[in-house]
């Protein structure tokens, strides 16, 4: 008989936990918390040694993951049932990279050779000369294919990107002022094609061509959509409609068509490694124990830190330039899956969900946030994330200075510093996990991405919560169309001063 969660949970929280110095002081520990995975991209190595996870509390968390059906629920995600029971619907980002239902597979393959082919054909010319392309997108039709063009372009790309998603035109002005509209292509990249920023600001993207002395400013338009009907309706042609399926969420799309300025940028073959790295979390997810399953380990930490010690946020910092954007986009991914107050089945989830997540970049956010980190009154554990080998011709001072200073940190939060003057103790005892990756190339970054979705994905699980929704975003939006639309008259006093005051009453 397996036990009941809320017993477990209580467990988990009345647990005593050992300081890390204590933990430490157990011969093994850094064998048994320091995992490394021999990827398509290269090793990372994992390393939880310096978190409280030890065998008890593990031994809990691997009975709730049996109590809550860890392992039924990854067997309903990869062979694609309809794990997002909300919306009644099967979540396949992982069928994009060839691991899923064999139909789902199927599919995914013969899409992505639709894109290969529209990606081959502007780099042959096929559409004259092409230097840039502005890919318009939110949220997940955009957070993907920034994170990506960012790290893996630093020394060039075949294709210029310029990745916007705000409404406000400054984000726009900003890439047409980088972009000639004779050599430009557009990406509107929307799952559903109804999103009013993106809409909003495609529209303004033709207008610019047009404007620029482009006859036929559609011709330039590449539409990335689970909506294609949408998209052949607005005026792009059939030819230039990448599609994908509709059991793809819009977190986790990148591995789709809303990949293509990705492998326009560094070439498909570079976007058949992203996923290649991904797929080999997938199977080292699915096949691994759970005592050596990375993807359990790393969720198991986050759920100790949210349950057992209350922790409120988590913080990522990547201690390397070129993942200045991972940060941003585990946000989406971690608290608009997870982010959540009822269970799959519709109860008050009574326990916390996601924590918000936060960060930046090593060695700036030392200077600037770490100061409460080491002595605040917030416990927030810390993933430092680094690669070995660094991004830049530079002396290589440069990237010893930046990786010693990552280790440093997750020492210094760990061992603390005694002093007699307050306000020069440190206190110590405060976690970090670190993950360090031998290069930086598309299948480390497809790997470490797949890492998180999992990661994501086995916290909601243990929690008992559905990840695949996200109807939190739904109020504010009906409102804000309300507003334009000119209706919605009779809001609470301060909002309707401040559209009178914003000039948007009549
Ligand atoms: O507002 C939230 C959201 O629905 C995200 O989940 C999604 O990634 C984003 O908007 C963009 O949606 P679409 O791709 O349909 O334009």
């Amino acid at each position: 008989m397996t036990d009941a969660p809320a017993a477990l949970w209580n467990a988990l929280e009345t647990l005593e936990f050992p300081t890390l110095g204590a933990l430490f002081a157990v011969p093994g520990r850094l064998d048994r918390y320091c995992t490394t995975l021999d990827l398509p991209g290269g090793p990372i190595r994992f390393d939880w040694s310096k978190t409280h996870l030890f065998p008890a509390a593990e031994a809990i968390l691997a009975r709730l993951a049996e109590a809550q059906g860890l392992a039924e629920k990854r067997r309903q995600l990869i062979e694609g049932e309809a794990i997002n029971n909300t919306e009644g619907r099967a979540a396949e980002h992982t069928a994009q990279r060839g691991v899923g239902a064999p139909a789902s597979v199927v599919e995914a393959e013969a899409l992505h050779e639709r894109m290969q082919g529209l990606v081959e054909a502007i780099h042959e010319g096929l559409f004259g000369e092409v230097r840039s392309l502005i890919h318009i997108g939110i949220g997940g039709s955009a957070l993907g294919p920034a994170l990506a063009i960012d790290a893996l372009t630093r020394d060039g790309a075949r294709v210029a990107v310029h990745v916007v998603s705000n409404i406000d035109g400054c984000a726009l002005e900003a890439a047409f002022r980088a972009c000639d509209p004779a050599t430009t292509m557009i990406a509107v990249a929307s799952k559903t094609f109804t999103t009013t920023e993106t809409m909003t600001n495609a529209a303004s993207a033709l207008d610019w061509l047009r404007e620029g002395g482009v006859d036929d400013p559609y011709g330039r338009v590449v539409a990335l959509t689970a909506s294609p009907e949408k998209a052949v309706e607005w005026g792009v042609d059939d030819t230039r409609v990448l599609p994908f399926s509709e059991s793809v969420g819009g977190r986790y799309s990148l591995w789709s068509s809303i990949g293509f300025p990705i492998a326009l940028a560094i070439g498909f073959e570079g976007f058949a490694e992203f996923l290649a790295g991904a797929a080999a979390i997938d199977h080292h997810f699915i096949d691994a124990p759970i005592d050596s399953n990375v993807v359990v380990r790393a969720a198991f930490a986050d759920l100790l830190y949210t349950q057992a010690f209350k922790c409120q946020t988590r913080a990522v910092f990547a201690y390397d330039e070129r993942l200045a954007l991972f940060p941003d986009y585990l946000q989406q991914l971690e608290m608009e899956s997870n982010g959540k107050r009822v269970t799959a089945d519709g109860q008050p989830l009574t326990r916390p969900s996601a924590p918000v997540t936060w960060g930046g970049v090593g060695t700036d956010a030392q200077h600037a946030v770490f100061q409460l980190l080491h002595q605040g009154t917030h416990l927030i554990p810390v993933d430092f994330l680094a690669i070995k080998i660094p991004g830049h011709d530079l002396d290589p001072v440069h990237h010893q200075i930046l990786l010693s200073n990552c280790f440093a940190q997750g020492a210094a939060l760990m061992a603390g510093k005694a002093s007699d003057d307050g306000a020069r103790a440190y206190p110590g005892n405060r976690p970090s996990a670190t993950f360090l990756a031998e290069d930086l190339n598309p299948a480390t970054l497809g790997a470490l991405i797949a890492f998180h979705e999992h990661r994501t994905f086995v916290s909601a699980a243990l929690l008992g919560i559905n990840p695949f929704d996200q109807f939190g975003v739904e109020l504010g939006k009906a409102i804000a169309k309300q507003i334009d639309a000119g209706d919605g008259e009779g809001f609470d006093p301060s909002t309707e001063a401040l559209l009178a005051a914003a000039g948007l009453r009549g």
